[in-house]
């Protein structure tokens, strides 16, 4: 049975997400990127709900979301180049990771002992009402079942999470549709954790220089999160392919679209292709099919994102990795 709540009017559906999270419940709600699962960072029940609700490992930590820079400036200690890239990109699609400010108010138990923390301010009108109107940072991963695809529809956090006692707003289909891009800039030299929906040629040109990138996936916790295997669908993933068969759901990109069941984007535009990679991705993931295949995406811009979350999605599936999709979609009441 469905215990999940789906809300589509915002005058009122803020107003009780706002309630609920004062209370310490969690809510779903749309940012630009994907649809967040959030929490109140300051009260550990909240926290230890989220990882429950998940399914998380402890050792991956959660991004705070705040409405603006004066309240994440009480999280993190800000660098120089920690100002320029929040001065360029935010409200928006990227997260800084920063050393933790000795009054920071988010709860440990969010961090995974890291003595960093991971700030974010989106912009999406409907996070940023929200935001505005708590007093205290909101903790929000992707609100999907930890290892499965990103939600980028209120629908998605449904078919996933639909059998939790969770407010959904829904804002419609995600503009973005691929996560924040992450950087650590708690060291000397800015270090890209997680390429996303800021490209690494928009962070060069912000900083004047090219941003290192973290080179390898590992499964060790040296960069929390980031396993080789993630935002993986149940059927395995075949890359660079160029046409289909009646046992594949192939997903073609620009003139690439021979036998395809959908095209990420007909024109080959990558902007469009984020947007639709995860609906399409999870759209597929059943039977009759038993392979999802996607066609070359060029690697510039947000092609690296793409490319990134495809390679994950093809990785060797770990048995550490909770895989397990949704087994059923679910209505919404
Ligand atoms: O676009 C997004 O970032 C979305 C929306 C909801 O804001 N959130 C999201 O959260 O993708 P999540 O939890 O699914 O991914 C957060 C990533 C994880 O890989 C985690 O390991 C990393 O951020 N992270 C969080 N805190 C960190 C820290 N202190 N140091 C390094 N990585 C960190
Ligand atoms: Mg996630």
């Amino acid at each position: 049975m469905t215990r999940a709540t789906l809300l589509d009017t915002y005058v009122t559906g803020i107003d009780r997400a706002v309630e609920a999270l004062r209370d310490g419940r969690l809510i779903s709600f749309p940012t630009e990127t994907v649809y967040g699962l959030g929490g109140d960072a300051t009260n550990p029940e909240a926290v230890a709900e989220i990882y429950r609700v998940k399914q998380r490992p402890a050792s991956n930590p959660l991004i705070s979301h705040v409405a603006d820079l004066p309240a994440a400036e009480k999280l993190g200690v800000f660098t120089d180049t920690a100002r320029r890239l929040a001065q360029a990109f935010w409200p928006g699609p990227l997260t800084l990771v920063l050393s933790r400010h000795p009054l920071c108010p988010v709860a440990p138990a969010a961090g995974a002992d890291l003595g960093t923390i991971a700030i974010r301010i989106p912009a999406h009108p409907i996070a940023q009402t929200l935001l505005k109107q708590v007093d205290f940072p909101v903790v929000a991963p992707s609100a999907n079942l930890s290892g499965y695809i990103s939600p980028t529809r209120a629908q998605h956090v449904l078919e996933g999470l639909g059998d939790e006692d969770l407010l959904i707003l829904d804002g419609g289909p995600c503009e973005v549709g691929v996560e924040s891009t992450i950087v650590n800039c708690a060291g000397d030299t800015p270090v890209v954790l997680r390429q996303g929906g800021i490209t690494a040629e928009a962070l060069s040109d912000a900083l004047g220089s090219p941003v290192r990138a973290r080179t390898t996936a590992t499964e060790t916790p040296t960069a929390p999160g980031m396993f080789a295997s993630h935002y993986a669908p149940r059927l395995p993933v075949i890359l660079n392919a160029v046409t289909g068969d009646r046992n594949t759901a192939f997903l073609g990109f620009g003139g690439i679209d021979q036998r395809a069941v959908a095209s990420l984007s007909p024109t080959g535009d990558l902007t469009e292709a984020a947007t639709n990679l995860y609906h399409l991705l999870r759209a597929y993931d059943r039977a009759p099919f038993k392979t999802i295949a996607v066609a070359p995406i060029p690697d510039t811009g947000l092609g690296a994102a793409i490319n990134d979350r495809l390679r994950r999605a093809a990785a060797p599936r770990s048995a550490a990795r909770n895989s397990a999709p949704p087994s059923t979609t679910r209505e919404s009441k």
